[in-house]
Parts: C-alpha cells; structure tokens; sequence
C-alpha cells in the first residue's frame, strides 16, 4: 500500500484523484470503501483513482483492509487529513475532483471541509442527515461555490435520497390533469435479526435535538424562501395513524427528509426548469426540462411504519428522551453514555455486527392522494378522489444503502458533470432528479416501484 503524506507546505496544483473518501476508518466510512471498490477501474466506470484520507494511517489501512475482503487489499493512497487542520483539508481538495465526506457529526466537523473544498474548487458530498449543518452551508457557502464552480451537496445518504428521489418518482405518476395534494412516506425498516445503528448516528442525532433552536434561529434570519403551489388542504396534525391499506402504524417522524425535500420544492419553485449545467447539450436541456415539467408538488411527511402500534413504543420512548434529555449538559452525557439503554440497544458504540448489517431491508412506502383534475380542487373540494402509491426499497439503511447511494451520485457527478451546475450549495434532488440515478440505483439494489392508482369514493 503506497503511503502519501504530502508535508505542510506543499499544496498540490493538479487534481490526482477523482474522488477521495474522508473519514474513510469510520464506521460508515469502511462500507463506504467497499462499495468503491466495487467501480474503481472496472469496464465503464468513471472512477479510475481512488484514496482515502483520515487522521490515522494505520486506522485507514485496517479499514482497506476490511473492505477487500478476501482479496488483497489494492494499492490505494492514504492521505492524513484532520478537520481540525485547515491546510491538511485544502490540500486534500487541491488534489481531487470529489470529496466523499464520511466524519460526523457534521454539525462539530463539517464546516472546515466543506470551506476547503468551496475555496479549491472541489466537489462535494457527504452523508449528513443534520439539517441545521446543511442550511448552515447553504447559508454561509453558496454564493461562493456558485463563484468557485463547486458543488456542495448534502444528504447524499440513506438521509435523503431514498425520500428525495422517490417523492420525484412517485410524482411522475401523477399524470395528465391529476393533481397531488399531499405525499406521506411510510418508512419500514425490517430484519430478521436486530435493528442496529452505530454510535456516530446516535450522537448526530442526539446533538441535533440538542441544538434544535439554533435551526429556528438560522432560519429567522435568512430570506423566505419560495413555496410551491399545492392545490387542497393543509395536512393535518396527527401524530400517530393507521395505514390500513399498507397494514402499518404511523408515526410522525422530525425527520430531515421532510426538510431536504421541501428546500428541493423551493429551489424549484425558483428554478421551475430545474438548474442548467455548466457546459449542457441541447438534448440535455430538452430532457431536464421535460424532467422538471412532470414533477407536480405535494405537501410531504414520513412516518416510521410499524405493524403494530405497541412497535411504535420504543420509538417514542427514544424520541421522549432525547427531548427531554438532550438539553440538558447532565442529560445529554446519559444519553452518550448509555446509548443501548435510550434506544432499546438499537444504537451501540461497536456498532452493528456484519450479520445485522446483511439481514435488514428497508421500504418506503409513498402514498399521494389528491385530485384527478385541477379543478375540482380549485372549487373548493377538501375530499380527494385519486390516490398513488409506489414504493422504495433496499438493503439496510445505514451501511449498506447509504454507500450504495453515496458512490452512485459520485459516479453520477464523474461522468455527467458538464450537465449540472457549475457550483453552489443544493440539496441532492434538485441536482440528481433528472439524471440517471434513479436507475443506477435500481441497478445496484434499490428499487423504485409503482403499486397503485386508484380512485377513492366520495
Ligand atoms: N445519511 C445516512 O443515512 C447516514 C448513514 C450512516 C452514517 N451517517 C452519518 O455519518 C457520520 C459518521 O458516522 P459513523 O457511524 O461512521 O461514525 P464513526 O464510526 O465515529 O466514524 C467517524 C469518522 O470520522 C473520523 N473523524 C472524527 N474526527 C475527525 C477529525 N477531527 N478529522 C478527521 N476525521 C475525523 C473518524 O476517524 P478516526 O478513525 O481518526 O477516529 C472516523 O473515520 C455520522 O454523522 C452519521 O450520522 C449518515
């Protein structure tokens, strides 16, 4: 394995690799590893370098390790890269054309990264799931990475591109005169072994309740932004829900999803043909705004399915907790230290075993409902008449589904990066919507299905 350890000083001028994983030992980071390998100079792919950059050498290489198997591990560069350490990150991006940014919580390491990278040129992506930290970047970086030609996109994990790319799907069927009113996804996560996360998330999420109210505040104090015109009702408020026709009990979730979705229907409220590439054809321009053109908005929730309602205790015990807790200094040090104990040993610091890993499965579950034509909703109607349902569905979220997605919008960003814009900082359904993700990732194991169209009964 070749070491490369540029000094402080030497910054380097030329892009060596086309895509570097950052926080590569992590947990996540080594199934994210994995999951390269599986393109690095195979017949087709754009990725012909890879490395991988972290604080420690020694962790890297065991995690190179660990991601070949049982095949001897390829000669791959191994980079020291510290957050804490601005040089060390802009000499990372001088020296790539993609970051693939795997250290959290994003809200302690993220910045510096992203700011390295918005300052080179480089492009992008992490697998956050904290919302402040995206609209943070969005806020403080954009104008920036539009000037820098760097694309920064966030959420490029399980946290949202099963939702975003599967609320544009599940739109595409609302066709002709049919207007949706309101999509709710149901998530289900499945397994014949034990559900587990790692600690990395759970400190995430811990964090992000914690610091709730820095959201609002963000929040107050950036511009409105544009909301899409949906035909009907407002949604309503319950928190919990039986979905007959899926069998499931609903819960609520404050989930990020929502959040990234609505700030992908903003931009295109404002974009309404979506955003032009950098360097785009004609036939692309005719095919992205075609794309953008089929897309109806919708209000959007998602909720965590169970298949009974007493499933839906420990999540709302968990959710209790953290609530209660996370505010507090004494209270957020019980929950980073007891992480099994709140989450009913879901989330632990040694993380998931391979087994766990392999034996969940997660679905998605989009129903719309809404109104088979513009008009009967302009008249005032509040009871809808059609309803879709299609669905989402994959391997495990966490470690599996997350890199699948992540080097999926990293080969997607390799090969058509003339068709998408110069820079700035987007959520990744804006940007990936109408290339083809959809399908790569229906290729490598997650699948978009349509299951119904129906009209209700008055
Ligand atoms: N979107 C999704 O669905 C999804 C899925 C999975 C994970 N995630 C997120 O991914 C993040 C990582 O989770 P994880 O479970 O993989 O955590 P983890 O196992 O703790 O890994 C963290 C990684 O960050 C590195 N790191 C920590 N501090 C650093 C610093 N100052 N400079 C450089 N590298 C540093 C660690 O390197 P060392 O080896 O040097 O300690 C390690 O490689 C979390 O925020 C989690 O929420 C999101």
């Amino acid at each position: 394995m070749a070491e490369n350890i540029p000094t402080q000083t030497s910054i380097p001028t030329s892009k060596i690799y086309d895509i570097v994983i950052l926080g590569a030992s992590g947990f996540t980071g080594k199934y994210v590893i994995r999951e390269a390998l599986k393109f690095l100079n195979t017949p087709n792919s754009p990725l012909k370098t890879l490395a991988l950059a972290g604080r420690s050498s020694s962790r890297l290489s065991e995690a190179l390790k660990w991601a070949s198997g049982s095949t001897p591990p390829p000669e791959i560069p191994l980079l020291t890269a510290d957050t804490s350490d601005p040089n060390s990150l802009i000499r990372l991006a001088a020296q790539t054309k993609i970051i693939l940014n795997c250290v959290g919580p994003f809200r302690l390491y993220g910045e510096p990264v992203v700011s390295a990278c918005v300052e080179s040129g480089c492009d992008y992506l992490d697998i956050c799931g904290e919302p402040e930290f995206m609209e943070k970047m969005e806020a403080f970086y954009h104008e920036k990475a539009v000037e820098k030609g760097s694309l920064v996109i966030s959420a490029c994990g399980f946290d949202s591109i099963p939702a975003e790319m599967g609320l544009l799907f599940h739109s595409r069927h609302w066709t002709g005169p049919s207007v949706p009113n309101r999509f709710e996804a149901y998530l289900s996560l499945e397994s014949d072994k034990k559900l587990a996360g790692n600690f990395g998330t759970y400190e995430s999420a811990v964090l992000g309740v914690a610091n709730s109210d820095k959201l609002v505040e963000l929040r107050k104090s950036r511009p409105k932004r544009a909301r899409p015109a949906i035909h009907g009702p407002a949604p309503p408020k319950g928190i919990i829900e039986h979905q007959k026709q899926l069998g499931l009990w609903g819960l609520k979730l404050p989930s990020a999803d929502s959040i990234v979705v609505r700030r992908t229907l903003a931009t295109l409220t404002e974009n309404p043909n979506g955003l032009p590439g950098v360097n785009e054809s004609p036939e692309n321009i005719k095919a992205r705004e075609a794309f953008w053109s089929s897309i109806k908005p919708a209000h959007f929730g998602v909720k965590f399915g169970s298949k009974s309602v007493l499933g839906l205790f420990p999540t709302i015990f968990f959710g209790i907790m953290l609530g209660l807790l996370s505010k507090l200094s004494l209270g957020r040090w019980l929950l980073l230290k007891f992480p099994s104990f709140f989450s009913f040993g879901i989330f632990r610091k040694e993380g998931p075993s391979e087994d766990e890993v392999e034996s969940a499965t997660f679905k998605m579950w989009f129903v719309g409902q809404g109104f088979s034509d513009s008009s009967i909703a302009t008249q005032g109607n509040k009871k809808f008449d059609t309803e879709v349902i299609t669905r989402v569905m994959g391997p495990e979220i966490g470690y599996l589904t997350t890199p699948i997605v992540l080097i999926q919008c990293a080969l997607v960003l390799l090969n058509n990066r003339g068709d998408l814009p110069k820079g700035g900082v987007f959520t990744p359904g804006i940007v990936f919507g109408p290339t083809d993700l959809e399908k790569r990732l229906e290729e490598n194991g997650i699948s978009f299905d349509f299951v119904s169209k129906k009209a209700l009964s008055a």
